[in-house]
């Protein structure tokens, strides 16, 4: 076979395979059959340096020194939400929007604790990441976003899509990640939500490989020009990409069934391998999102429910006095 179809060939089959393996938890390759064809894969790489993509399963946990981050302009703006802390707030907001729309319907999804993440594909080759920044302005963090095991670097969609999310660092890995910061005298990250951020704006994408790193993406930005009409298609969507996509979401029809929602994740919410602060409601019809549209700086199209803050229990073990430099 001709060498540069074998390596599309196996670029793609290694990436399904590592999707089976991180995202589906269901491998269909043995560990020593996915290694033989990694070294197929680098062997052919190596003969041909004019086919070297960054993108390549061989290229995606390789560290590299970056000189800074470029600035990206988000052609629509990545917005944050109202926050709210009762049901009262919840009727209100769900009458305000059956003002405009009486039949709308709505769906609830966990509120993930981490950073907000676009990412980029062209012609179904994933192509940038950026982050939030302010709003309008985010860093080009693509090389950082590639260590991400379950960020898929090739999808079946033509033209251009744009999905966002949040980068998380799992419960596990964040114990983990300041056990080791304490054994090295290294300063303790407050929560694993700094802990991704930090590793998100490293130059060194070796950190960021090395901090087991996870997503969940909630948003199409552009479904409507790939067909999809509702936020509930859009995470089937995601999903059918696949991406990494929470499916216990609900369609809900009332306050009630919203509420129910909210309950049902509260009591899951300490047992869960990631840190949620709340539940987003969004308003279901992308077209309805689109004409209900913003207040001053939030959506009036989705709000975000807040949990009260976990207590949580530290226990002290010891302390050390010690004399700063200046005494
Ligand atoms: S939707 C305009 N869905 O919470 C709607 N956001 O304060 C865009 N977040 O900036 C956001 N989980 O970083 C949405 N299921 C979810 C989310 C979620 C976490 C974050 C996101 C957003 C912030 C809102």
């Amino acid at each position: 076979m001709d060498e540069a179809l074998r390596i599309q060939q196996l670029r793609k089959q290694l990436e399904t395979y590592a999707r089976e393996y991180y995202i589906q938890d269901a491998p269909t390759v043995t560990d020593q059959e996915y290694d033989r064809l990694m070294h197929e894969l680098e062997d052919l790489e190596a003969g041909h340096p004019e086919l070297a993509d960054p993108n390549s399963p061989t290229q995606r946990v390789i560290g590299a020194i970056l000189p800074g981050f470029e600035k990206y302009t988000h052609a629509r703006r990545m917005l944050s939400l109202g926050d709210i802390f009762s049901r009262e707030e919840l009727e209100e907001f769900v009458a305000r929007v059956r003002k405009e729309f009486p039949g709308a319907s709505f769906v609830a999804e966990c509120k993930y604790d981490g950073l907000a993440m676009a990412l980029h594909y062209e012609d179904g080759r994933f192509v940038r990441a950026v982050t939030r920044g302010d709003g309008l302005t985010g860093e080009v963090v693509t090389a950082n976003v590639r260590t991400i095991r379950s960020v898929p670097m090739y999808i079946d969609a033509p033209g251009h899509v744009e999905v966002r999310g949040e980068v998380y660092m799992p419960k596990v890995s964040f114990e983990r990640l300041n056990e080791v910061q304490t054994t090295l005298h290294l300063p303790l990250f407050a929560n694993p939500r700094n802990a991704a951020a930090g590793s998100i704006r490293n130059l060194d994408t070796s950190v960021a490989a090395s901090r087991n790193l996870e997503i969940f993406l909630y948003w199409y930005q552009n479904a409507l020009e790939h067909g999809i009409n509702t936020q509930a298609e859009a995470l089937e969507a995601m999903h059918d990409m696949g991406f990494p996509v929470n499916m216990d979401f609900a369609i809900c029809d009332t306050v009630d069934e919203i509420w129910a929602f909210i309950e049902r994740i509260r009591e899951k919410r300490s047992g869960l391998p990631y840190e949620i602060d709340g539940v987003v409601i969004k308003v279901n019809s992308l077209e309805q999102e689109e004409a209900l549209g913003l207040n001053a700086k939030t959506p009036r199209y989705a709000i975000a429910y807040k949990y009260p803050a976990q207590e949580v229990q530290t226990r002290l073990d010891d302390i050390f006095l010690t004399i700063g430099r200046t005494g």
